[in-house]
């Protein structure tokens, strides 16, 4: 700790955090995992500029070396229609991640080249990279060489299983044995080089235990960045990557280098450290640059107790997970789950139940209620605003275990500490009793008190969030009738009690709350699909007689009115005319039609089925309509219509 404090020390004169994803490869489509680094550094960066810190925040891809090559074979297309094709779903993904990253690079870009053979050529002209002869065991999924004491049984890789090929052939190697020494001293002065401390002691044994030269070149490949002046042999893909950090900042002679070097701040996964805290700080020190301030790695996720790979069809798409459940609670949930830096499993009933209880109840609830009482007991007008209250006295010490926590990248705490502000708060109004303060003429100034200590905490309570859920920060003080916005604004700046008078917008729902009974059978229903699907089944129901058919009533109706319900997403209110009678329905068609669409339109009700309360209207009978589902979704639907006049009620048999 006090290393840190001194370092930070150091940092505060500059404020400046760089802060770094892993590239990914675009060899595939991106996953929880990549969607997990990029979620967690946007976090880092937007916390620290909210501290005051001038921030970069640097993503990108990685779009050389063997295993694009290889995709790219097997789709029939070259690498560079490959790249171009899979590269947009990473950025796109990092708008839909809602990511305020300054930069995103792509290693075929130019200004990566040119600077990955700058670095090469001066490494080559002070005699750190060599030509030498190669011979080694060659995972080529994995593309790398596996040392013999690494492999596993009958020569085969240790990560991911499969043979492994001798290879031998010319290569250029960095000297990498040359650094080792300083690079242990280094990391015995910086503790916070390697993060956590298991990673830092995995990294100063393997150190210790000797490092080789290694490699750096490949003859077997096309698909890369030439060495400078020998072109038969491409730069190999790990260390054309790591350049990426400084060809973002134009190279090692520029301005921006000097800014922001070494501020730096790399983030990646468990599996990629000995690149980021050995290779990497090697090549640094050999081009006689100081070393990144800290390397984070993070654990891996497990989808519901299993490795996610392609075979079993577990891996989770983080956008379909985006759309049904919501940006801002994934968010929430991939930091809050799991202590950054372990392994941990993702399902989505832990997701389920973090929104319910976090989300929906606890911070949902406090907000809606604190209006309500706004609303009710005075006017919908914020009342005066006494400086102080017992919920604002706590706030320095939360805000000191708050940064401590950032600080150490421990995010899941940092929201515990957040969301046990939030219980104190939800307590409070149980304590004071703002309903039995508002009865009596004496109390009125304490109910001002309360309800604008309440007020304050809550827009306070928005700005720690602001990191991890920025539009939620945003829609909380909207509600609120705040003036400017959470995200853009400083700690610091912050002032408690200066709300008098504001007056809060409607109160709407922040989280709706899911209905868990029916969620599970939609996933029931889900799931079944997916595996006739998968057994190539049709999706077809049981046989069943005349009778049972017969059984269904359905006939025409006209839909008379439409109505949103608050509560949903996916459901209208209709009402609908059956000639004889009217009724009301609940139909789970808004993505698809327009109030406007849907009013007069004569459709086809099942009028006998069970009534249901749906979001807290009661519905009675279904509307008939065809669709195109994908995992129980449906993607495109169209309403079955009678043809022709025919008079409302008539039975559809
Ligand atoms: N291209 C290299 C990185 C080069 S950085 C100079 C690479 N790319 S990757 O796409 O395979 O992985 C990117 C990141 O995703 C890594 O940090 C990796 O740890 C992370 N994850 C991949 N699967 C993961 C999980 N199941 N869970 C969490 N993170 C995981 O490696």
């Amino acid at each position: 700790m006090t290393t840190f404090t001194l370092m930070k020390e150091g940092n505060m004169m500059e404020k400046r955090f760089y802060v770094t994803t892993p590239i990914y490869y675009v060899n595939d489509k991106p996953h929880i995992g990549h969607a997990y680094t990029t979620v967690a550094c946007d976090v880092l960066a937007r916390y620290w500029r909210m501290k005051g810190y001038d921030v970069k925040f640097l993503t990108g891809t990685d779009e050389h070396g063997q295993k694009i090559q290889t995709s790219a074979a097997a789709n029939g297309e070259t690498p560079q229609q490959l790249v171009d094709r899979v590269h947009k779903t990473f950025s796109d993904l990092c708008d839909i991640l809602n990511a305020s990253n300054d930069d995103f690079i792509r290693t075929t870009e130019e200004r990566h080249i040119r600077v990955v053979q700058d670095i090469f050529s001066r490494l080559m002209k002070q005699g750190d990279i060599y030509k030498g002869t190669y011979t080694g065991y060659y995972c080529v999924p994995c593309e790398t060489y596996v040392p013999e004491n690494a492999m596993g049984e009958n020569h085969t890789c240790p990560d991911c299983g499969r043979p492994l090929t001798l290879m031998e052939e010319e290569s250029y190697f960095f000297r990498a044995s040359k650094y080792v020494p300083e690079l242990i001293e280094h990391y015995e002065e910086h503790m916070r080089g390697v993060m956590p401390k298991s990673r830092y002691n995995e990294i100063m044994s393997f150190l210790k235990s000797g490092v080789h030269d290694q490699s750096v070149s490949r003859t077997s490949l096309k698909w890369g960045i030439p060495v400078p002046g020998d072109e038969k042999h491409v730069i190999y893909v790990w260390f054309d990557a790591l350049v990426n950090y400084i060809s973002a900042l134009g190279g090692l002679e520029t301005d921006e280098f000097k800014k922001w070097w070494p501020n730096v701040h790399h983030v990646v996964g468990k599996d990629i450290i000995r690149f980021h805290c050995v290779t990497w700080p090697l090549v640094l020190i050999a081009l006689g640059v100081d070393l990144p301030e800290e390397i984070f790695a993070h654990g891996w996720w497990t989808v519901d107790g299993e490795k996610m790979s392609k075979t079993k069809g577990n891996v989770v798409d983080p956008v379909k997970i985006i759309n049904e459940y919501g940006l801002d609670a994934f968010r929430y949930f991939l930091l809050r789950e799991v202590s950054f830096g372990n392994d941990g499993d993702f399902s989505e009933r832990a997701l389920v139940n973090r929104m319910n209880s976090d989300l929906a109840n606890d911070l949902g609830n406090l907000l809606h209620r604190t209006l309500q009482m706004i609303e009710t007991y005075r006017h919908g007008i914020v009342p005066i605003c006494e400086c102080g209250s017992e919920l604002s006295d706590v706030l320095p010490t939360l805000m000191a275990m708050y940064d401590e926590s950032m600080s150490d990248y421990r995010f899941d705490e940092v929201l515990r500490i957040v969301w046990d502000y939030v219980g104190r708060c939800n307590k409070y109004i149980d304590e004071t009793m703002p309903w039995v303060l508002v009865k009596d003429i004496n109390q009125q100034a304490n109910l001002d008190y309360v309800l604008s200590s309440l007020y304050e905490s809550i827009r306070y309570t928005a700005l720690l969030i602001a990191p991890f859920m920025p539009d939620t920060a945003r829609k909380i003080w909207y509600q609120l009738g705040a003036p400017g916005d959470p995200v853009t604004t400083k700690f610091d700046d912050f002032k408690w009690g200066t709300c008098e008078g504001n007056r809060p917008n409607k109160a709407e729902i922040l989280f709706p709350r899911i209905d868990v009974k029916a969620w599970k059978k939609a996933k029931e229903a889900q799931k079944l699909a997916a595996e006739k699907k998968a057994k190539n089944e049709p999706d077809h129901e049981p046989e069943i007689t005349i009778e049972a058919f017969g059984a269904v009533e359905m006939r025409v109706a006209e839909i008379t009115s439409c109505e949103e319900i608050p509560r949903s997403k996916k459901l209208y209110k209709l009402e609908v005319n059956l000639g004889y009678e009217k009724r009301t329905v609940c139909s789970g068609i808004k993505a698809f039609f327009t109030p406007d669409e849907l009013i007069g339109k004569r459709v086809i009700l099942v009028t006998n089925l069970k009534p249901a309360k749906l979001c807290g209207v009661d519905s009675n009978g279904m509307i008939l309509a065809a669709s195109v589902k994908k995992d129980g979704i449906s993607e495109q639907l169209t309403l079955i219509k009678p043809e022709g006049d025919i008079p409302l009620g008539s039975r559809v048999s």
